[in-house]
């Protein structure tokens, strides 16, 4: 029997390399490059009413990170087995998720990357609560950002970021806000935003943050509904009269701060949506009910 966490469960069957199977059945050599050295790469893709968001961008992403690591991966192969996995599933027309990972695969242990070696890729679907996320909150712990500098790559190599999320997570609250140097870099597993003086400010794409697919589609929206968005980090200091914070992920959508604690004193509190977290909200919902597949 495999270990259980309340409110989480395993999929029913899983894709390994392309074929369907039992979580049970899938098994991979203990060589394999992801899981001895955090060798690999992933993806979550939505699915609105059984329809998949925004799969180009993911796929885009995925090609970027391969094109770092020096893997060569045909991504578009990829694609049937993601659609498969909520096509098979008991909810295939309802909100759900692909969860994608691709290791570089199995070779004996090196330092450099493997001339030749088999990928391993697993492709999962899972459930989600996309429904009035506009109704939900989140309280955030603040933290040193001490992951490497290359957080632009979606590596499964997240020991630093679920050693920074663990910390909110045993505090009851429910994400960490991580800053460098001053300066707010993002979530542990979300791309930060901030609203002063009707102005809306995220850190700008590099080496420093995950490049959001979420949080690309809520500065579109930001630019069509005339919204002053910058793609400038926000420091510390300015959290004096912050306005408003949001959060965005494929899973997180856009969501409301209510509080946010730093050194065991709040720093932030607004107990409900400001209207510029309400406008884009309503916004990013219209843009994913109307998505086509
Ligand atoms: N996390 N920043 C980090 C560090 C993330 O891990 C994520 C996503 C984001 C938001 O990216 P996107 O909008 O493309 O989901 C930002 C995924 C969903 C996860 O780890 O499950």
């Amino acid at each position: 029997m495999l270990p259980q966490i309340p409110g989480k469960s395993y999929p029913n069957e899983v894709c390994l390399n392309g074929e369907w199977m039992k979580p049970e059945e899938a098994q991979i050599s203990v060589f394999d490059r992801g899981f001895m050295l955090g060798d690999a790469l992933y993806e979550v893709i939505p699915f609105y009413d059984g329809k998949v968001f925004a799969l180009e961008e993911h796929l885009d992403r995925l090609k970027y990170s391969l094109s770092q690591i020096r893997f060569d991966f045909e991504v578009k192969k990829l694609v049937p087995f993601i659609l498969q996995a909520v096509e098979r599933s008991s909810y295939a027309e309802e909100d759900a998720a692909v969860y994608l990972q691709l290791s570089r695969g199995t070779a004996p242990r090196t330092h450099f990357f493997p001339q030749s070696s088999e990928p391993n890729f697993l492709v999962y679907s899972f459930p989600v609560k996309l429904k009035d996320f506009e109704q939900r909150s989140w309280r955030l712990l603040l933290a040193e950002d001490i992951r490497w500098h290359r957080c632009d790559i979606k590596t499964t190599s997240y020991l630093a970021n679920t050693m920074l999320n663990d910390e909110s997570h045993r505090l009851g609250l429910d994400e960490t806000l991580l800053f460098r140097d001053g300066k707010i870099t993002e979530g542990s597993h979300s791309t930060a935003f901030f609203v002063k003086d009707n102005v809306i400010y995220t850190h700008p794409e590099g080496p420093e943050i995950l490049s959001g697919i979420t949080r690309k589609i809520v500065i579109d929206l930001c630019r069509e509904l005339s919204l002053d968005i910058r793609e400038e980090s926000y420091r510390l200091e300015d959290f004096e009269n912050l306005d408003e914070v949001f959060l965005t992920g494929t899973t997180t959508q856009v969501m409301m701060i209510t509080d946010i604690f730093f050194e065991g004193s709040k720093i932030f509190s607004r107990p409900e949506a400001g209207p510029v977290t309400q406008k884009l909200q309503k916004a990013f919902k219209e843009k994913t009910r109307n998505c086509q597949a």
